[in-house]
């Protein structure tokens, strides 16, 4: 199963994949990183597992759409099947969704549709929570809305700094990403198929 993974910035989850045996030995290939923002070190990571890396950035477009044009004439010539968005920090529009139809996966670190949109760990944090969580879902034009794939609670311990829950949410986004995308590779595979 061929993907594209789009990030904007650190890129752990970019790596969490990546760097899965497990994940590739049933048939994953990351054939491209789309990264809007040309400093982000993400590419740095794509870089040490020889994943070319499209830096497509909005302000050399004149909107959105060309914008997204120029990423779907990367991907055709690819075969990408499926788009995984791992802090991909823009709103997908209609043109990108048209080209991949339920195709497109996000990750986003609370338990939707609670704190959708940014700085969703600070937020959650700062309400008091005693619990918090992931969501990975399909996208559709709204933001972080669309058919929820998986969830996750994180619980907030009473020690916990906005620092410290943050890096259990990260923890636990790698692992569902990567059972996520098993998953689907079971399914593609046939091996959910009766
Ligand atoms: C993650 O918390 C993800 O849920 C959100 O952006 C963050 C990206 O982290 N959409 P990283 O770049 O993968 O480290």
């Amino acid at each position: 199963m061929k993907v594209a993974i789009f990030a904007s910035g650190n890129g752990s989850n970019f790596e969490a994949i990546a760097k899965s045996d497990e994940l590739h030995n049933v048939g994953l290939e990351i054939e491209l990183v789309v990264c809007d923002q040309k400093e982000a070190h993400v590419i740095e990571r794509a870089a040490k597992y020889d994943i070319p890396v499209f830096i497509n950035q909005l302000s050399d477009y004149p909107n959105r759409g060309a914008y997204e044009q120029a990423i779907i004439e990367k991907l055709k010539p690819l075969q990408i099947e499926y788009i995984l968005l791992a802090g991909y920090m823009r709103v997908v529009t209609p043109v990108l969704l048209a080209a991949y139809p339920n195709h497109i996966i996000n990750i986003h670190p609370s338990l939707l549709p609670k704190f959708s949109g940014l700085e969703a760990i600070e937020r959650a944090f700062e309400a008091g929570d005693a619990v918090t969580g992931v969501t990975i879902h399909y996208i559709d034009e709204g933001v972080d809305t669309g058919p929820i794939i998986k969830q996750e609670k994180v619980v907030r311990l009473t020690n916990d700094t906005e620092e410290s829950l943050e890096a259990r949410i990260h923890q636990t986004e790698h692992q569902m990403y990567r059972q996520v995308i098993l998953d689907l590779l079971n399914k593609t595979n046939g091996v959910d198929k009766k």
